[in-house]
């Protein structure tokens, strides 16, 4: 193992914590993060990384310049390398054949073709990002186009940390996951990425499997948890109508061992780059199939997440007398968790997409998401932007504090479940609304009670509220 040398191709959410991570539990490993991206690159040699992550800074500080490396010398990191991993974003295609449903696997072959291009040796090539199943396929015949003569195995080995919790997630996971060849060079690469995990993680906690087992399970895991999620979401409705409490429902069911307590709070619905992107992939995947009783079926998590999202705002503005034009709302939280700067898929952004729609005037505070962030995120996923909301820089700000947000607000809206949130002086913060107050929390995260006695209106999600 000694002198083992791993390069990752993307410096993104996944590629940099799990190299850094390797990297600081091997230290003979020399591991190398690549990207096309210079800026990217650049912020990771910084002090000032492209990604917030608790605990990040501290481990890539263990070991930058020592055995972990960024660069952008694409081709040379590649030539050296014995295992290159693929850890590039798959983004959901947005035209073409699948357009809305299918992943984009363009980045996944662009690597296997640079792969194959600058390779002089033999090695093994790493699928990490998430992919449709079969991918293994392409990249494998993509990589058979070397004239070389060299010989390259393809593993699955999919990511399942979370953002805000990546760096325990990645040094204490649950599995490790890895998928190869029924051959015996498939079996002996498949030991060779064992050896590695196995520097911190116990054996019986690696998992190997064929490789469409492994590329299909990253989907599946990711489905089976955003379907808890809008399952116990559909029950928050109901408890709203029926006087029923979502938090006693989901202690109630939770401590039956074969349904188990995690992944069962109740939101204003599920965002991130995983669970609806991965959703829709297997959906496709389901109905390229010809199953479509199963693509339906799975199709119905992210309806519910759709009717979740808009649910929220809709009874937002019937509580306020079925307006909120001119209205200030102040949204606390936009990443799609907490702990994280993420904002992909948040649910906050299609809130405030209902919510401009409704002429609001909105003052959104997060501790992690900048401005450029929010702007880009309404872009890219709601299509909202100055040309199709020629209001948006006026009808948006951005505050530095949760007390500059709720100044003078006619309503708050809870939709990240930072932290801080949950210790705000609401009642400094009541004394500055326009009366009737407002709280409308996303995340079951406020002290009610206690704001119902400060004088607020409180609505929670999955709480009952008081029929009109
Ligand atoms: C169920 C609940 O488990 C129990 O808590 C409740 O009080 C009554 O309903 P029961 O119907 O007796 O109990 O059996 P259960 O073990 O839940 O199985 C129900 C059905 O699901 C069976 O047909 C079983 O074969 C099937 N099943 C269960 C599966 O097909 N796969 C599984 O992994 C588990
Ligand atoms: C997810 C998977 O958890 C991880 O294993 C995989 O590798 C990537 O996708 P991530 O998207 O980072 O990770 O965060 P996760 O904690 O799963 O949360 C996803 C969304 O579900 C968030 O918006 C979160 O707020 C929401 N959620 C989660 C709930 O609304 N309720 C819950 O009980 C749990
Ligand atoms: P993820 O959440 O999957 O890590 P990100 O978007 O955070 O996704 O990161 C993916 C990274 O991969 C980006 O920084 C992007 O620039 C990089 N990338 C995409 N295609 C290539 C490529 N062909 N070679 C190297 N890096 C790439």
């Amino acid at each position: 193992m000694a002198s083992l040398k791993i390069c990752c191709m993307g410096a993104g959410y996944v590629g940099g914590p799990t190299m850094a991570v390797i990297a600081a539990n091997c230290p003979e490993i020399r591991v190398t993060v690549v990207d096309l991206n210079a800026a990217q690159i650049a912020a990771w040699n910084s002090s000032n990384l492209p990604i917030y992550e608790p605990g990040l800074q501290a481990v890539v500080e263990s070991c930058r310049g020592k055995n972990l490396f960024f660069s952008t010398d694409i081709e040379k990191e590649i030539e050296e390398a014995d295992i290159v991993f693929i850890s590039v974003n798959t983004p959901t295609k947005t035209q073409g054949i699948g357009a809305g449903r299918a992943a984009n696997i363009k980045n996944c072959e662009l690597c296997a073709r640079t792969i194959a291009k600058v390779s002089t040796s033999n090695k093994i090539v790493v699928e990490k990002s998430t992919v449709p199943v079969r991918t293994a396929d392409a990249v494998r015949r993509v990589l058979a186009c070397n004239d070389k003569g060299l010989t390259f195995q393809v593993l699955s080995n999919p990511e399942f940390l979370a953002e805000g919790t990546a760096i325990d997630d990645l040094q204490k996971p649950s599995r490790v996951l890895i998928g190869g060849e029924e051959t015996p060079g498939g079996q002996e690469a498949i030991q060779k990425l064992v050896s590695v995990y196995a520097n911190w993680v116990p054996a019986a906690q690696i998992i190997t499997t064929n490789l469409w087992s492994s590329e299909l399970s990253k989907l599946v895991a990711n489905a089976f948890l955003a379907q808890r999620v809008s399952s116990i979401n559909s029950i928050s409705a109901l408890c709203e109508s029926t006087g029923a409490d979502v938090s006693e429902i989901s202690r109630a069911i939770g401590s039956d061992p074969r349904i188990g307590p995690k992944f069962l709070q109740s939101s204003v619905g599920f965002g991130g780059s995983c669970f609806q992107k991965d959703i829709l992939n297997l959906v496709y995947l389901c109905e390229s199939y010809g199953l479509s009783e199963c693509a339906e079926y799975w199709h119905q998590v992210i309806k519910m997440n759709e009717y979740q999202k808009s649910r929220f705002t809709k009874k937002m503005v019937e509580r306020m007398f079925n307006t909120a034009t001119g209205k200030k709302i102040a949204v606390l939280g936009f990443a799609f968790k907490k702990d994280t700067g993420d904002t992909r898929e948040t649910a906050s952004a299609f809130v405030c997409r209902d919510l401009l729609a409704e002429r609001a005037k909105i003052h959104v505070y997060d501790p992690q998401v900048k401005r450029e962030q929010m702007m880009l995120e309404f872009d890219y996923t709601l299509n909202v932007n100055t040309t199709t909301e020629p209001d948006l820089e006026k009808l948006i700000t951005t505050s530095s504090s949760a007390y500059d947000a709720c100044d003078g607000a006619h309503a708050i809206a809870v939709l990240t479940e930072w932290d801080e949130f949950k210790t705000l002086d609401y009642q400094r913060i009541y004394e500055k609304m326009s009366k009737p107050a407002f709280i409308f929390d996303g995340r079951n995260i406020v002290d009610q009670a206690a704001l119902r006695k400060i004088g607020f209106e409180v609505y929670a999600i999955g709480k009952p509220w008081p029929h009109m």
